[in-house]
């Protein structure tokens, strides 16, 4: 009998592992043959450790299992989906799981991440073995006409950046991932590195394939041991299986593909700042243009794309442009991996077409706030990403949709907060935290930062005057960042401030402290 435990970082950080060892000390006292998978998190991490089992009728969900719970469930006979103990019901049909459109994350969860047979049994390496037949330019094109967008963040057409690097000429090109997932409240590259690495590893070689570059690097951040373990094992796995190295599947094409470790800061992952730290040097901005795509890697032509870009192609090749393109909104198509985090009852990893509005997000995924209070505040896209605030909870999450309320949809974090939040101390966090992230390099972020917490604490403190004196400073502050900043990471500090001063003065207007 099949049980599956995951061993996603989040479970365990939960108790997945002694759930582990409790079923396996279980059954070998009971002399019953268990044969224990540990998947990756299917992402309802209210539940976790979830645990699955195998049974005629497909599998059947348990959870929140904790260890000490293993024992009764054995009792209840939950080896043949019996008990009614913590018992969920057949996993697919949670609605939860059920009413979601998981195209990138179809295996999470489901398959062994450490069995290439197993990613290969649920569809693998589908999409490479059509690109082996195709052009590279044919192969470009569809990531084109599939209408892929860099799920990073800036949201710049997959296609077009993958055209660049083609048509640049060089002896060497490289494929990047940008595994550095720093943003707040966002888990959806560390989700799919554990659960199903080798799709990112096969999106990266159909990359490889489309731009002609042969070596390929997985910038992952210092934070995700357990996806650095995952991805390593199957690197290891597609090697031996042929999926990687000097003659892909018999092709005679090469690619080859390691891991390297981040040091650990925010803007290492900025593209530029990326490839600096990625060739040893300190994790400083570069002036683009040149842009990566003709001048990155020791000056080599290199796509660098975000995990969930890259783990996105497979599909794209295997079931063809226009499906994936059948997907999304306006000019956002295909599906976003969701993540749901900060005051709800329901966090985790929801992939749907976009086009969902926050409130369905929030209210029919996330079942409310979990402290039962009244929404308040919502980021999205991160610490940089604005505060929205309840009345434009109606809006589709869609790029351009977003861009029109002054917001950005971003790696797709999204992170509630109820009418207990004091929007001014986030405010005063943003430029705090900016201050603290910034790389130094250009003025506007390095020294603006810092004057920003300075001005919002006068705002803070100050009677009426005083603060309608600063209001106006930083908002002009502001404007500077927006407009001087070299990267995003002073260039859009801005947004979560002017988005709590424009949308929650009142937190603002507090009366000025006694000071005897
Ligand atoms: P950007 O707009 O400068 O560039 C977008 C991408 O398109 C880059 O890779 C750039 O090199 C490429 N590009 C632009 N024109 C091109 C052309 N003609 N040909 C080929 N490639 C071209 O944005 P940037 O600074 O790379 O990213 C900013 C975004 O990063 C923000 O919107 C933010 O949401 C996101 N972000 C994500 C984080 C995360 O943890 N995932 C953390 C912090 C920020
Ligand atoms: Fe560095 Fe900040 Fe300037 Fe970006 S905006 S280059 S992080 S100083």
């Amino acid at each position: 009998i099949t049980v599956y435990v995951p061993r996603d970082a989040s479970a365990l950080s939960l108790g997945a592992e002694a759930v582990a060892q409790a079923i396996e000390a279980e059954a070998a006292v009971r002399k019953l043959d268990v044969h224990i998978v540990r998947n990756g998190s299917r992402g309802l991490y209210w539940l976790e450790p979830m645990v699955e089992v195998q049974t005629a009728n497909g599998r059947v969900a348990y959870g929140p299992v904790h260890a000490g719970d293993v024992s009764a469930l054995f009792d209840a006979d939950f080896l043949h989906g019996g008990a009614d103990v913590l018992a969920l019901g057949p996993t697919e049909d949670i609605p939860w799981l059920k009413s979601q459109q998981r195209l990138t994350f179809a295996r999470v969860g489901v398959v062994d991440p450490r069995s290439l047979d197993d990613y290969r049994a649920h569809g693998g390496y589908r999409g490479l073995e059509a690109a082996l037949q195709m052009e590279s330019i044919a192969i470009v094109q569809a990531v084109t006409d599939a209408g892929l967008r860099g799920r990073g963040g800036a949201a710049f057409p997959a296609g077009i950046k993958w055209k660049t690097c083609l048509d640049a000429r060089a002896d060497q090109k490289y494929i990047v991932c940008n595994a550095d997932e720093g943003d707040s409240g966002t888990f959806a590259d560390r989700m799919v590195m554990e659960g199903d690495p080798f799709v990112l590893i096969e999106g990266m070689t159909i990359a490889g394939l489309a731009v002609g570059a042969t070596q390929g690097y997985i910038y992952l951040r210092i934070e995700y041991p357990h996806a650095q373990r995952a991805l390593e094992a199957a690197i290891e796995a597609a090697q031996a299986g042929g999926y990687l190295g000097a003659n892909i599947c018999g092709s005679g094409k090469r690619f080859q593909l390691e891991v390297r470790m981040a040091a650990g800061a925010y803007i290492c992952g900025e593209e530029t700042s990326l490839l600096e730290s990625l060739e040893g040097k300190r994790g400083q901005v570069r002036f683009k243009p040149p842009l990566p795509a003709i001048e990155g890697l020791f000056g080599k032509p290199t796509v660098i794309n975000n995990v969930i870009t890259l783990a996105s192609v497979p599909i794209i090749l295997e079931r063809g442009a226009a499906f994936y393109r059948d997907y999304g909104s306006g000019r956002s198509r295909g599906t976003l991996p969701l993540q749901l985090a900060g005051n709800v009852k329901r966090p985790g990893l929801v992939e749907r077409a976009f086009g969902l509005s926050l409130h369905e997000l929030i209210e029919d995924y996330g079942g409310g706030t979990a402290s039962g209070r009244p929404v308040r505040a919502v980021q999205v896209g991160g610490p940089l990403g604005a505060y929205i605030p309840v009345s434009r909870l109606d809006t589709p999450i869609d790029y351009e949709a977003f861009a029109a309320i002054g917001g950005m949809v971003g790696h797709g974090g999204v992170v509630v907060f109820d009418d207990t939040v004091d929007m001014a101390a986030q405010a005063r966090f943003a430029m705090e935290f900016c201050a603290i992230e910034s790389c130094g390099k250009c003025t506007p972020c390095r020294i603006g930062s810092t004057r920003g917490v300075e001005v919002i604490d006068r705002i803070l403190a100050g009677d009426a005057a005083e603060r309608e004196r600063n209001e106006v400073l930083l908002r002009d502050l502001c404007q500077t960042m927006l407009a001087g900043s070299l990267c995003a990471l002073g260039g859009m500090a801005p947004f979560p401030v002017l988005s709590a001063i424009d949308h929650f003065h009142e937190d603002f207007e507090r009366a000025p402290a006694f000071d005897p």
